[in-house]
């Protein structure tokens, strides 16, 4: 039986980690299972800055967004003289299983882990919903809320002045938080990894809105890493009814206070992990599929094809 654990959050922060270090700690000291709060990720246990955490260090955290513990990037952790150094420290310690909170990149640390003896267990936490295995991640839910909130005020000052906006949204390479967003905003355009993007085809549609369908304002949702869009709203203005804008939401989707259900996807997901832990089984990834908590190999997940979301741009084009 399992008698000392882990916790860490990894890769960008995303609101909702808070519930989920909260859960998995309140859950283990209830089953009698010690827990130690990691430091800034896996830099954490090569630094060896760790935390000894009982219920009260958890209390106050669960409505707060970014994580209690810090998060980073180690890109060394990839080295296998940085995992055994990392495994010394956390032997050392006295930490024998591990929760790993992050993104795939995190979830490949956590399987390395496991591969050398420490059994771990990986939670989706990211704004992206790009991870596999899981239909819904830790945070998407309260990025989509900002976007959401953000972009009717935008709609607002739009229509007022006959504009064209241009959103630029977070979701690394993956289009959820664009297509979620530009559905729940009533968007008149979107574009992501997924649509592909063909500029000219973007400003033809704009100029089909004003001209024929005589719209006084549009909104273009647009996933990150795709185009400039200052440029983009540069050429509206220059080549369409529309007089363009360009704003980029930025970081500002990775705060705030995590949604109701982020805050019960990771209460879930966190109990979900130390009773995993419990069993003795590491290496799996904790996911949410047609709403039943479940877990898969970590291996298995990352081999995945995400769930398609054909359904939802059909949905798009139906609703424009
Ligand atoms: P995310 O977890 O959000 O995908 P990253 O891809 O930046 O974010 O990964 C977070 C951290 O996970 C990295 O900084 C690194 O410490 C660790 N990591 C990423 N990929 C690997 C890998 N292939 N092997 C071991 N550790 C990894
Ligand atoms: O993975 C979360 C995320 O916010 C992505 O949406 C974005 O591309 C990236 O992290 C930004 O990273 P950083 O915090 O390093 O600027």
């Amino acid at each position: 039986m399992v008698r000392k654990i882990g916790v860490l959050t990894s890769g960008g922060d995303a609101p909702g980690m808070n519930a989920a270090i909260r859960a998995v700690t309140r859950i283990a000291l209830n089953n009698g299972i010690e827990v130690v709060g990691v430091h800034n990720g896996y830099r954490g246990l090569l630094e060896g800055t760790f935390e000894s955490m009982d219920r009260r260090d958890v209390s106050d955290i669960l409505d707060r967004g970014g994580t209690k513990l810090g998060s980073a990037r180690l890109p060394e952790f990839k080295e296998p003289e940085i995992q055994e150094k990392c495994i010394r420290n956390m032997k050392r310690e006295g930490i024998e299983a591990l929760v790993v909170v992050g993104g795939d990149g995190s979830y490949r640390g956590a399987l390395a882990l496991t591969k050398q003896g420490i059994n771990c267990i990986g939670l989706p936490g990211t704004i992206d919903n790009d991870i596999p295995g899981t239909d819904f991640t830790i945070g998407f839910d309260t990025a989509l809320r900002t976007c959401v909130e953000n972009v009717d005020k935008l709609r607002d000052t739009s229509s007022s002045h006959h504009r064209c906006h241009i959103v630029e949204v977070m979701g690394n390479h993956c289009g959820d938080l664009a297509l979620y967003t530009a559905i729940s905003c009533g968007a008149e355009l979107v574009v992501t990894p997924e649509t592909g993007y063909n500029e000219l085809e973007v400003l033809e549609k704009l100029r089909y809105l004003g001209d024929a369908v005589r719209k006084k304002h549009a909104i273009v949702i647009i996933s990150e890493k795709i185009c400039d869009v200052d440029a983009l709203a540069r050429k509206v203005s220059q080549q369409t009814n529309f007089s363009g804008r360009a704003t980029v939401l930025g970081h500002i989707q990775r705060g705030g206070s995590p949604t109701a259900t982020d805050r019960m996807l990771a209460s879930r997901m966190g109990e979900k992990a130390v009773d995993l832990l419990m069993e003795g089984i590491g290496g799996h990834c904790v996911g949410i599929i047609e709403n039943q908590i479940s877990s898969m190999p970590i291996d298995e997940a990352l081999g995945r094809p995400r769930a398609s979301r054909k359904h939802l741009y059909r949905l798009f084009d139906r609703l424009v």
